[in-house]
């Protein structure tokens, strides 16, 4: 039974002959919550629920996102917004200060990434030991962690500390980025150039070689642009529950967001976008056919699923997927390239959103559906698609780490269990070992 008194909510419930009060509290668009803090001490229950399905792991002013109306706000500003009038910078700006920077701050925050784009010549050193094939994924966590040993001060760093704490890392992880792929195609690293903003120089790092210029396309990187933005937060998702839980336990933020690009690259998360893009290339190989992908996907025994589609919360469709889908369809014609897998995506989106298995589970295209296709565009390996993920996920990372540090509510996560192992039970007979027992024989 729910209640109101003196302006709050409650709701009220009796269990094993004891009664249970606990708060009903309100978000900023009328979302409502369960205050649970007290349940186990008045009622002596927990709450188990896999996956954290209806659990809020805490109250947060970064990004709102409402599942059944499709709509994404960071810090209040729409989604559509935000890829129609900032840069990448601005946002990810907007996301670790609250608020979108003046054009002395924009300025300022530019030049700090660009003088702390360098990493440590020592580092170079590590892409060396490398195989060709690793996974972009792994170096880039490694790479991560390992930059935490050059800064020592981040374990107690202050607040002015933390400014270039933050900066540094959205600046060097582009670099780190680009080395891993020059490291894989056995070409030289390219540095960070002074002369170039944030997306310029990652391209640039990227493409650029000792017997070729690569040519800076501004549409090109407008589009790059939008898909970090895109990217950039997206609340209590897998990985950023992961740079807060670590973050909880007073690890330093480089640690934090080793965790979290480890989470985001499991093939469910951020991993998503390469698998659509390897989905589309079998149904190529096979034909172009989709109906057969849309009945494997259906099938649950098959352990196959529609790559690219469905969402945790959205159960509309993800306003990224049809941001990124305009940025795909102007950025193919803009290169003149008419590309298959844009036809697959298409004609699988049109099926599935015409088939009762989708329609009644809520199954719409997410980020990743159409992402992968533009990064191809642009020229990105499909192994790096993740890593693409992850540098536009940073800014959104930071944001909420440093969002759970200065949270008074906040503790070191710790969730508890229920139980159901074997009952406390004893060596056998003689004190013996099993496999002792059997020897003594
Ligand atoms: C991201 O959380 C975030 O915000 C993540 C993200 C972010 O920005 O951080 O948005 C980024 O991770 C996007 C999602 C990328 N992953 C994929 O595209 C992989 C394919 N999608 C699914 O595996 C799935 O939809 C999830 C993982 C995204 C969500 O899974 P849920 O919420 O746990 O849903 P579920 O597994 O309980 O599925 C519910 C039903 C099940 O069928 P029934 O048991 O009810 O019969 O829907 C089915 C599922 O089998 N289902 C799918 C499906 N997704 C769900 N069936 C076929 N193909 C799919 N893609």
């Amino acid at each position: 039974m729910n209640r109101r008194e003196h302006g709050g909510e409650y709701i009220e419930f009796s269990y094993d002959g004891r009664s249970v009060r606990l708060p009903i509290v309100t978000g900023t668009e009328g979302d409502k919550a369960i205050d649970i803090r007290d349940l186990r001490k008045q009622s002596g229950l927990i709450t188990l629920d896999p996956g954290l399905v209806n659990t809020g792991s805490c109250r947060s002013g970064i990004t709102y996102i409402d599942g059944e109306r499709g709509i994404l706000r960071y810090r209040g500003y729409p989604i559509e917004d935000l890829v129609e009038n900032c840069e990448f910078v601005e946002v990810a700006y907007l996301l670790v200060h609250g608020a979108l920077p003046k054009a002395d701050e924009r300025e300022h925050f530019s030049d700090l990434l660009n003088r702390h784009s360098m990493i440590h010549e020592d580092m170079r050193n590590f892409f060396r030991n490398y195989p060709e094939h690793a996974h972009p994924m792994a170096v880039l966590s490694a790479m991560v962690i390992s930059l935490s040993t050059f800064y020592p001060e981040l374990e107690s760093s202050s607040d002015e500390e933390m400014d270039i704490t933050v900066t540094r890392l959205l600046s060097k992880l582009r670099t780190i980025a680009a080395f891993s792929y020059k490291k894989s195609v056995g070409e030289p690293f390219v540095y960070p150039s002074h002369r170039l903003r944030y997306c310029e120089n990652f391209l640039n790092m990227m493409f650029s070689s000792p017997v070729v210029d690569y040519q800076i396309d501004p549409k090109v990187v407008r589009a790059l642009d939008q898909l970090l933005i895109l990217h950039a937060d997206h609340g209590q998702n897998c990985s950023t529950s992961t740079v807060r839980l670590v973050g909880s336990s007073g690890a330093n933020l480089y640690a934090s967001v080793a965790a979290g690009i480890c989470a985001l690259w499991g093939h469910l998360h951020g991993g998503a976008n390469q698998g659509v893009v390897e989905m589309f290339e079998r149904i190529i190989r096979d034909g172009g056919n989709v109906d057969k992908v849309i009945e494997l996907a259906k099938r649950k025994d098959s352990g196959f699923r529609l790559m690219g589609f469905g969402h945790r919360v959205y159960k509309t469709y993800d306003p990224r997927a049809r941001l990124a889908k305009k940025v795909c369809h102007d950025l193919l014609e803009h290169l003149g390239k008419s590309d298959a897998m844009l036809d697959i995506a298409m004609r699988l989106e049109e099926k599935a959103l015409k088939d009762d298995y989708f329609i009644e589970r809520g199954l719409y295209p997410n980020v990743d559906f159409y992402t992968g296709i533009i990064f191809q565009a642009i020229g990105i390996p499909t192994n790096m698609f993740t890593v693409m993920f992850a540098i536009g996920r940073l800014p959104g990372w930071i944001a909420q780490w440093l969002e759970h540090r200065a949270d008074r509510e906040q503790k070191i996560g710790r969730p508890r269990q229920l139980y159901v192992g074997p009952h406390e039970h004893h060596f056998g007979g003689g004190g013996h070992r099993p496999s002792e027992r059997a020897s003594a024989k």
